[in-house]
């Protein structure tokens, strides 16, 4: 991600294992999580950890000494890599803790990131390791402008270092409309199954039920997007994988019925610009096909995905030498005049 090409089998031995090497996680971090309430949501509990981490920034501490600008990039890189090798164990430490009775499990450092992570949350079926690598693979960037990617960049502006800014963006992910959504589209698709009373509720059926959401003023959730305008190719690499590796299990077809009721009920508004599947449409059927149905957790292995492509955009920010951001402010008298139709500041 960081240098625009595919790695060699070389390649990808050397970094898991730079990224062993980087993995260890200092035990006031563990401390900070415990002295949160187990109730707290995993996002939360996912932020203070990094947070707390902090205490490790290279880039914070050669920026008190005086570093020069020219070396920003290489503190950002070495921290970034360090993130990246650590957030594994963090989750991993979170999902035990609030879901498996804090019956932790340790890494193995035979396996790669993303293997080991799914072994630290405790699946050691071959076919979830291979569903990790899949998740951890699509969901590591989707250009600059979402908001996870944004708020890391934003924050990096300000010179904070790695850890601040992707806690930052982390914040973001944690929002309905960006990285929760992956647990809304779960949760929806359980409220559907009750109400229809069916395990496969079939397309009519979905239709009907569509309607009467939209009709309650809510929307359908993994449904949309603000740049794509097609069927996300992230939900289309997940239907691969369900059709290779669970064709009959029930939610998953349910998640391919909704996909055909959908599109044609949504496209049908004239305000929807994009009536189709993103990529949390599917995400969290594949999950529970292999008995982790704890989608309060689904965005969290989204914040572990996302490290990637944001941490490897602010290599490139403090390479490039980007500015501060700051963008135009506007006045309370703009704001009334364009309420009372007299301005058109943010159309322009
Ligand atoms: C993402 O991956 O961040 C989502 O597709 C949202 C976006 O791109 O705005």
């Amino acid at each position: 991600m960081l240098v625009g090409d595919l790695p060699s089998e070389d390649d990808v031995q050397h970094l898991s294992s730079v990224w062993q090497r980087r993995s260890h996680v200092p035990n006031h971090v563990f401390a900070t999580i415990e002295a949160l309430p187990v109730s707290t949501h995993p996002m939360t509990q996912f932020v203070v950890a990094i947070m707390s981490l902090q205490t490790e920034s290279q880039f914070s501490k050669r920026y008190a000494r005086g570093m020069s600008k020219k070396e920003y990039w290489d503190a950002v890189f070495d921290d970034s890599m360090d993130l990246i090798a650590r957030l594994p164990r963090i989750a991993a430490y979170i999902y035990r803790r609030k879901y498996k009775n804090g019956e932790h499990i340790q890494p193995n450092g035979l396996l790669d990131w993303s293997g080991n992570f799914a072994h630290m949350m405790g699946y050691e079926d071959e076919s979830f390791h291979e569903l990790m690598r899949l998740y951890m693979t699509i969901h590591a960037d989707h250009e600059g402008g979402n908001v996870s990617a944004h708020t890391t960049h934003l924050v990096g502006s300000a010179l904070s270092d790695p850890y601040l800014s992707f806690a930052a963006g982390m914040n973001g992910l944690a929002g309905p409309l960006h990285g929760l959504a992956n647990q809304e589209v779960i949760k929806w698709i359980y409220e559907l199954r009750e109400e229809i009373g069916a395990e496969i509720p079939s397309k009519q059926q979905i239709e009907e039920y569509v309607k009467k959401t939209l009709s309650e003023g809510k929307v359908v959730p993994g449904y949309g997007h603000a740049v794509l305008r097609q069927t996300d190719p992230r939900f289309t690499a997940q239907m691969e994988f369900g059709k290779k590796h669970m064709p009959d299990d029930p939610l998953v077809q349910t998640v391919w019925n909704i996909y055909e009721a959908v599109p044609p009920v949504l496209g049908s508004i004239a305000k929807i610009k994009n009536p189709w599947p993103n990529v949390d449409a599917h995400s969290g059927s594949l999950l529970v096909h292999y008995g982790f149905v704890e989608y309060e957790f689904y965005t969290v292995l989204f914040g572990v995905s996302r490290a990637l492509g944001v941490l490897a955009s602010l290599c490139w920010d403090r390479a490039l030498g980007f500015p501060l951001e700051r963008p135009k402010s506007v006045t309370t008298k703009l704001v009334n005049d364009w309420l009372a139709g007299k301005e058109e500041i943010w159309e322009g």
